[in-house]
C-alpha cells in the first residue's frame, strides 16, 4: 500500500493506474470498523482504493474539537492496509488549502438542507464539508465514493453536490456498522465513559422503538418520533425527527424515502444516528 503525502505524488500515482476504476473513502482518520467496511465496498468494487486521512479545519466550529480531534496516523495506516486500499492520501492542511482558509472560493448548500439539524448546532459545518470534499474529489476523481449513512445529512448534501454540479462520480451509501449493543460506530465514541456508554445504549433503543412502529405500518411521524423520544429520557436530545430526503420535515413516513433522525448528547458527548426507512 502507498502512502501519499502530497498532489505530485497523487498525480504519479494516479498516472500508474490510469485506465482503472478508483474507489474513494474520505475519513478524518481514527478508523473503526465502520470506515473499515467502506474500505472493503470499495476494495470489492473498483480496480484501486485510495483512502484520504485529513482533519479537515474547515468544518469544525470554533468551539468544537478540532485541536483535540484524535489523531492516529501509524493505526489508521496499518487498518487501511488491512482492509486492502492501495494508497492513503494524507495532505497536509496547507496543502489543501494553499491560499489559506479564509482566502479561496467557498461552497455552500441550500440552506434547507445546511442550516437545520446538525446545521443548526454547527453553522457552516456542511459549507466545510463540501470544500474538502469536492477539493478531494477533484484531486481523486473517483468513479465511485463511499459515505456512511450513519452521517445521513453529509451524504444528503453529498449527494446534491454531485447532482448540481454534473460531478461524475456515483455517492456508495454504506449501512451504518453498530457494536455488540448496537450503538453506531463513531471516532467520537472513545469520548465515552462506561456510565456515558450505558446511557448512549438509549439511542439505539429508540431507533429499534421506531422500526418496530413502522414495521407494523404505523406510519404517523409525531407517533414515531414520540416513542422515539420516550427511550431517549435523560439525554439531552438535540433533535428526533422524521424527514424526507431533502430533509423536511414529513407527517408520514413514506417508504424507501425517509428517515428518523436523532442528536442527542451524553455528557459532553454529541452522538448522531438515524435509521432509513
Ligand atoms: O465524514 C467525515 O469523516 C468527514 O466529514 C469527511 C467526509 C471525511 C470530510 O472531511
Amino acid at each position: 500500500m502507498q502512502i501519499i503525502r502530497t498532489i505530485e505524488e497523487l498525480r504519479v500515482f494516479k498516472k500508474n493506474h490510469c485506465s482503472k476504476s478508483i474507489g474513494f473513502v474520505p475519513t478524518m482518520g481514527a478508523l473503526h470498523l465502520g470506515h473499515l467496511s467502506l474500505i472493503k465496498n470499495s476494495v470489492s468494487n473498483n480496480d484501486i482504493t485510495i483512502v484520504s486521512l485529513f482533519v479537515n479545519p474547515t468544518q469544525f466550529g470554533v468551539n468544537e474539537d478540532f485541536d483535540i480531534y484524535p489523531r492516529m496516523e501509524d493505526k489508521d495506516i496499518e487498518l487501511c492496509k488491512s482492509a486492502g486500499a492501495d494508497a492513503v492520501f494524507i495532505p497536509s492542511i496547507d496543502m489543501l488549502y494553499p491560499n489559506g482558509l479564509d482566502n479561496e472560493v467557498i461552497l455552500f448548500p441550500p440552506k434547507k438542507m445546511a442550516n437545520v439539524f446538525e446545521g443548526a448546532f454547527r453553522s457552516n459545518h456542511f459549507s466545510g464539508v463540501l470544500r474538502v470534499v469536492l477539493k478531494l474529489f477533484n484531486l481523486i476523481n473517483p468513479s465511485n465514493a463511499y459515505f456512511g449513512k450513519k452521517d445521513a445529512q453529509q451524504l444528503l448534501i453529498i449527494k446534491k453536490m454531485v447532482n448540481d454540479l454534473f460531478l461524475d462520480i456515483n455517492i456508495v451509501s454504506c449501512d451504518t456498522i453498530r457494536d455488540k449493543n448496537n450503538l453506531a460506530l463513531s471516532s467520537r465514541n472513545i469520548y465515552l465513559d462506561s456510565r456515558s456508554y450505558e446511557m448512549a445504549l438509549k439511542i439505539p433503543q429508540a431507533i429499534r422503538s421506531a422500526i418496530s412502529l413502522v414495521m407494523v405500518n404505523n406510519l404517523e411521524s409525531k407517533k414515531i418520533e414520540n416513542a422515539a423520544l420516550d427511550c431517549l429520557k435523560g439525554l439531552d436530545v438535540d433533535y428526533c425527527n422524521i424527514v424526507d430526503l431533502n430533509l423536511e420535515t414529513i407527517d408520514m413516513v413514506k417508504k424507501d424515502s425517509s428517515l428518523l433522525i436523532i442528536a442527542a448528547r451524553v455528557g459532553k458527548v454529541r452522538l448522531l444516528d438515524n435509521c432509513w426507512f
